[in-house]
């Protein structure tokens, strides 16, 4: 495997029991909405406990393209909507971040027109746009394709009563912010649950949107005719918190996760006790710590929310890896999800896929070794693989990582991991 010039890696040394406090970051996947959000009001919204993150950083330049002026520092972040003109979305950005067509909504709601590159395939499979596209052409859109990119035209978008396909937080993000400013009451239903609409449905609020049901699967929306700039702390990031619970469960150690309230965690909590990983649960926070060696397997199936979150499956697998006895994880959410178990497979993990189930045969001492992180979560699990393991793993294509963990290494290593970013060059697990 040839390291490619000016990619740094991740050097994981393994076999260290993690111990202490980390403060989870805000959600990247309520963060990048509430950024877009922005969009429906002219003037200045902040945004507080923003995660520096690679994809924050992307939508930032979504929204700078647009004519958005964007100030962040410190977590805080300030956007300012009054100049945009564009109503563009290219596909140098969409094709480095699909939640670049989350602009769609409040783009065609406040200005009549949203143009945006289309996302095509991605690392996790084709992921349609189909409901969202089919929900604003009955909200009067006109929608057009050409050259690649999907254009959505209207005059006033008007109320719709939908019933969504499938549970998709993406389309129902896209419609909630497109009906805000949409004339008469709209409603969705089968419409997704995930904390963070139950987060930008808050901030709509409070720039003056009418919305009723948040957090169940029927949403009601009385359009407003203008909405205003607002002021929002983004919640806590419950997929984070649940890569450093495994982290600490894998390693033997002692883990607190602190800015989470456990009840957006509730399902994956259960498994985490099934497993046999005691767990403490407090307002705002929670605490993991376990015997590796006393862990048994249990079955797991991702779901949208409150079932177990597909954004944690493949660090779970790690735990199950190492787990006595068998587990069947089924993906249900994403065609192409268990692309990193051949990579986990290199560290020793016995896992067989067939279709969308994985099933582990586990109670497995893993041992380091090179590996490429396919995506995101995959490159956090792997990373939790390699403190479980024996030896040095070598992680490559970090920038996966980066895109939504903030500060992922000095996280870990405050709590006593040895990790280490390393650039090009001959790395210290060289002997591998
Ligand atoms: N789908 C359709 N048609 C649509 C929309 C979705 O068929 O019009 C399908 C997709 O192809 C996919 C499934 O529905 O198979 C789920 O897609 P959904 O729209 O719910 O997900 P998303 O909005 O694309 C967000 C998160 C993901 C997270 C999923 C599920 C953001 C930016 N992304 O994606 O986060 O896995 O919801 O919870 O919010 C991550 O953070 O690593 C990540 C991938």
């Amino acid at each position: 495997m040839a390291v490619v010039a000016g990619q740094p890696r991740l050097i994981v040394r393994g076999g260290r029991r993690l111990s202490g406090a980390v403060a989870v970051s805000g959600a990247k996947n309520s963060a990048l909405k509430l950024m877009v959000a922005s969009l429906l009001a002219p003037g200045a919204s902040v945004l507080r406990n923003v995660p520096d993150i690679q994809d924050v950083r992307t939508m930032q330049e979504v929204l700078e393209h647009l004519g958005a002026v964007v100030e962040f520092a410190d977590g805080t972040m300030t956007v300012d909507t009054a100049e945009v003109q564009s109503h563009v979305a290219p596909y140098e950005l969409v094709q480095r971040m699909r939640a670049s067509i989350q602009i769609m909504g409040p783009l065609v709601a406040r200005f009549g027109r949203a143009r945006v590159a289309m996302p095509g395939g991605c690392n996790l499979g084709p992921r349609k746009i189909d409901i969202h596209l089919r929900g604003l052409a009955d909200m009067g859109g006109t929608i057009r394709s050409d050259h690649g990119f999907v254009e959505v035209a209207a005059d006033r978008l008007r109320a719709i009563n939908m019933f969504l396909d499938y549970p998709s937080v993406g389309a129902t993000e896209n419609l909630l912010m497109a009906a805000v400013l949409a004339e008469g009451t709209t409603t969705l239903e089968n419409a997704a649950r995930e904390p963070e609409i139950v987060d930008l449905c808050k901030f709509l609020v409070s720039m003056g949107a009418d919305i009723e049901g948040a957090g169940s699967s029927t949403l009601r929306i009385n359009g407003v005719s203008e909405m205003h700039p607002a002021e929002h702390t983004v919640l806590g990031d419950r997929i984070e918190a649940g890569t450093f619970l495994i982290a600490g469960a894998v390693t033997g150690g002692d883990v607190e996760v602190t800015g989470i309230s456990p009840h957006v965690l509730e399902l994956f909590l259960f498994k985490l006790r099934s497993v046999g990983v005691q767990v403490q649960e407090n307002t705002r926070s929670i605490k993991a710590s376990g015997d590796p060696r006393s862990y048994g397997g249990v079955d797991v199936a991702t779901l949208p929310y409150p079932g177990f979150a597909t954004d944690l499956q493949a660090q779970m697998m790690v735990l199950l890896s190492i787990a006595k006895g068998v587990s069947v994880v089924t993906e249900n959410v994403f065609e192409n999800r268990f692309g990193f178990v051949d990579e986990l497979i290199r560290l020793g993990a016995e896992i067989r896929v067939d279709g969308n189930h994985a099933v582990v045969s586990g109670g497995r001492s893993l041992t380091g070794a090179i590996v490429r992180c396919p995506d995101l979560r995959a490159g956090a699990a792997l990373a939790i693989a390699g403190l479980a393991a024996e030896g040095c793993t070598e992680l490559r294509e970090v920038y996966h990582i980066d895109r939504g963990y903030e500060q992922f290494e000095q996280k870990l290593q405050a709590l006593g991991a040895d990790v280490e970013r390393v650039g090009v060059g001959s790395g210290p697990c060289s002997s591998l």
